[in-house]
């Protein structure tokens, strides 16, 4: 069974496919991070139009690297939700356009759920349910449990800031350039992450989460310190700071609900002071640990197709009549809106 993934949500064109939806055959992206560097962030009408560029070119080479025919696609799977809606619209309507020509069914994919999918991709293996889903990247912050295709039960959200939206606008801050999440990183790889004291956001208070206040801690930091500031060691400690939050709130989910398999996906996962804190964690509780490969932890189709793969059975509803949807949550039904 091969299903071909779009995925177009924010400023990332990506197409793949996916056999039995858990063996990526070929996964391509077209980047806008180059043209977007310049604004520090997506400018959602020039996402739009560099992704009616990107995605038909891109289209013919996955199939071309791939060597097979257009015939041999059973399903295509894309995101509809939730992300900017006219980088949306693009991606949808050339699935839908595409799915109506081959004469092969159209499966609407949620695009934060997709992102847990992506856990299990790396060991070729099917979702293990139930399990306890940290979903962290530019947009969101959400930790969950996750009982079954699309059963979720959300434990917490982020109140303001999504941790790669905080990455960002400190990196912008500190001039470092976009995305922030990988520059950070790279900065504050050799550095004390002790090096300045910085909050930990809500840390005893439930499965919540905030980081707005971080971002205003770095800002205060660098205030105060003027040439002084360590620049390393301030982005070694934002880390340690972030990465401490999200594996305290994991630690709660997995013991209060005694389930003894994670997944954290989403491209702050790609960061790698909070790889190894969850690697510890999940050795400390004996539990299992699913985490994309770096390439799969942010945007990507592989993780659309797999997702639409999973959830194909659930989708009973004319899917070609599936709109668009921006504020899409995790678990909501396609046709409501
Ligand atoms: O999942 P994603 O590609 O897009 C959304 O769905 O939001 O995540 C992008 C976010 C950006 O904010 C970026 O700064 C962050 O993920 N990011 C990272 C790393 N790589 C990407 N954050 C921390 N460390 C990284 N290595
Ligand atoms: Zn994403």
């Amino acid at each position: 069974m091969i299903t071909l993934g779009i995925e177009t949500s924010c400023d990332d064109t990506s197409i793949a496919l996916v056999e039995d939806g858990c063996k990526v055959i070929c996964s391509r992206l077209a980047s806008q991070n180059d043209i977007h560097k310049r604004f520090g962030g997506v400018v959602p009408e020039v996402a739009s139009r560099k992704h009616l560029e990107a995605i038909l070119p891109l289209l013919n080479e996955v199939m071309q690297k791939a060597q097979l025919k257009f015939s041999s696609i059973n399903q295509i799977a894309v995101t509809v939700g939730p992300g900017l809606l006219g980088p949306l619209i693009t991606g949808l309507s050339t699935a839908k356009a595409l799915a109506w020509q081959l004469g092969v069914s159209l499966v609407p994919v949620n695009h934060i759920e997709a992102h847990l999918t992506a856990g299990f991709l790396n060991e070729g293996k099917l979702p293990e349910y139930p399990f306890v889903g940290l979903i962290v990247s530019g947009g969101h912050s959400v930790l969950v449990i996750a009982r079954g295709p699309r059963d979720y039960e959300i434990l917490g959200q982020t109140v303001d800031d999504a941790p790669g939206e905080l990455y960002d606008k400190a990196a912008r801050f500190l001039s470092l350039g976009y995305p922030g999440g990988p520059v950070i990183q790279k900065t504050g790889s050799e550095a004390d992450e002790n090096r300045y004291p910085l909050p930990r956001p809500m840390l005893k208070k439930g499965y919540m989460f905030s980081f707005s206040g971080l971002k205003t801690a770095v800002i205060r930091t660098v205030e105060k310190e003027k040439e002084a500031i360590d620049i390393p060691g301030l982005c070694a400690s934002l880390q340690a700071a972030v990465a401490e939050v999200l594996v305290a709130k994991t630690e709660l989910a997995v013991i209060k609900n005694r389930i003894k398999t994670i997944v954290m996906a989403g491209g702050v996962a790609a960061n790698q002071p909070l790889r190894e804190r969850m690697h510890q964690l999940s050795d400390k509780l004996g539990a299992r640990l699913y985490v994309p490969q770096i390439h799969l932890c942010t945007d990507n189709a592989a993780m659309i197709a797999a997702h639409g793969f999973h959830t194909a059975h659930l989708t009973n509803h004319d899917s070609m009549k599936v709109n668009a949807s921006a504020n899409l949550q995790m678990g909501d039904g396609f046709f409501d809106r």
